[in-house]
């Protein structure tokens, strides 16, 4: 019997939930937590599909499951695209692909990634373009990482000597600086295969576990094309990018969603952040696609999923992909056209509560400098750690 597997990490909840869904449907398939005991070059595992909630944070198992997909185990996400993809990307596609995103530049980091000397940012103009750059952003603006996740490290910055001073505290972190969204609706949504899509409403501003008690302002017509919009640049973000299981968030201005953030292959799915009948949809429908790539997984050859991003950068039609059979549905043309989301999809209800976290806000109160120095990098940028002298990245 060909098997299901699920490769986690702390989670408690959604992943046994997982499992006993695709147990109780009678598919031919068992799922079950991923056991590994060796890892062998080129080496087939016994999983038609896993399902990969952790390889974020281990890279062990992100080589582990990109030798499992080389022997034909259907990843999901695909490991080999969630190693090259980070935020600041993301929003470019975003950007290409009609999907409306926040403004946003990329900023060296404060201090030089390891191994490397003043002469290995020999290209980087000094000082940078500061000035312009302000100006195309403005203030508030956020600071985040360019491939960050979970809250981490993001600053709200009021002004350019707000954000150095902030940005003294991100070492070798590179981080992005974004145009702040003042929204009036803000929204996080799931999107399963490419084509299921739950919409629920989120309040960042609340403390967690409230941020899903939260309820959609804009009403009647306006609240149907809201909607509607938002479930269309939802599958449009993860068709090119080839995620089979992500989320995608939105802060609404003047009636227009912009995507803040859509880079979470393993997006939060425990039943006491996202409340009982999110989670309930999310179980069901990541057990539906996990049954279906199972019955699609051909054993032997590569069963991932590519995003129309890189299937055009090698010249396969949307509807094909290199040796994958990803579903018709998933290509352009044929996506479904977006369906107004249900009122049972955008209801929420209150979930238990939760320790909160710091908020983003919190991180900013320190003291500003005197002076807007800019700080990044200059010519002795941060250097605490002078490079071996034989050091084979200097001479690159
Ligand atoms: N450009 C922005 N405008 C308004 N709020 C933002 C912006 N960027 C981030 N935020 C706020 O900060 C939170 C965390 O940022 P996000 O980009 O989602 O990072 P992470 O991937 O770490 O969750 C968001 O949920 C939102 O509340
Ligand atoms: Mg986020």
């Amino acid at each position: 019997m060909k098997k299901i597997g699920i490769l986690f990490g702390m989670e408690n909840t959604f992943p046994n939930a997982f499992i006993e869904r695709v147990n109780s449907k009678d598919s031919g398939f068992i799922a079950e937590a991923v056991t590994i005991d060796k890892v062998v070059q080129a080496d087939p595992t016994e999983y038609a599909v896993i399902i990969d909630r952790i390889s974020q944070d281990v890279p062990f198992y992100r080589a582990y499951l990109k030798n499992a997909a080389l022997s034909g185990t259907a990843v999901i996400n695909n490991p080999f695209w969630w190693s090259a993809d980070e935020k600041f990307f993301n929003n470019a596609l975003a950007e290409k692909i009609g999907v409306p995103v926040p403004k946003t530049v990329l900023l060296p980091s404060k201090e030089r990634p390891e191994n490397t000397s003043e002469t290995s940012f020999r290209n980087l103009a000094f000082p940078m373009a500061w000035e312009e750059i302000f100006q195309y952003i403005g203030f508030p603006a956020y600071m985040k990482p360019h491939d960050g996740g979970g809250w981490k490290s993001v600053y709200k910055v009021v002004n350019p000597q707000d954000m150095w001073h902030k940005h003294e505290e991100t070492g070798q972190l590179v981080m992005m600086l974004q145009e702040e969204i003042d929204f009036t609706d803000y929204f996080r949504c799931y999107c399963i295969g490419q084509k299921e899509v739950l919409i629920m409403p989120y309040e960042p501003r609340n403390p967690h576990h409230l941020r899903y008690a939260a309820e959609m302002k804009a009403t009647g017509e306006e609240g149907e094309r809201l909607l509607e919009t938002i479930k269309d640049y939802t599958l449009k973000l993860n068709i090119a990018l080839g995620y089979d299981f992500n989320t995608v968030e939105f802060a609404v201005r003047d009636g227009i969603p912009i995507a803040i953030d859509f880079c979470n292959p393993a997006p939060d799915a425990d039943i006491y952040s996202v409340g009982r009948d999110n989670f309930e949809w999310v179980v069901e429908a990541a057990a539906n696609m996990a049954i279906e790539r199972a019955k699609a997984q051909v054993p032997g050859q590569t069963n991932l999923t590519w995003g129309t991003f890189v299937k055009d950068a090698l010249g396969i039609p949307a509807q094909s992909s290199v040796a994958a059979p990803v579903p018709a549905e998933a290509a352009p043309e044929k996506a479904p056209k977006p369906a107004p989301a249900s009122a049972k999809e955008v209801k929420v209800k209150t979930v238990a509560p939760k320790k909160a976290p710091k908020l983003v806000e919190d991180k900013g109160i320190l003291p500003v400098p005197s002076e807007p120095t800019p700080k990044i990098p200059t010519k002795k940028a941060a250097a605490t750690k002078a490079p071996a002298a034989n050091s084979k990245l200097k001479k690159s």
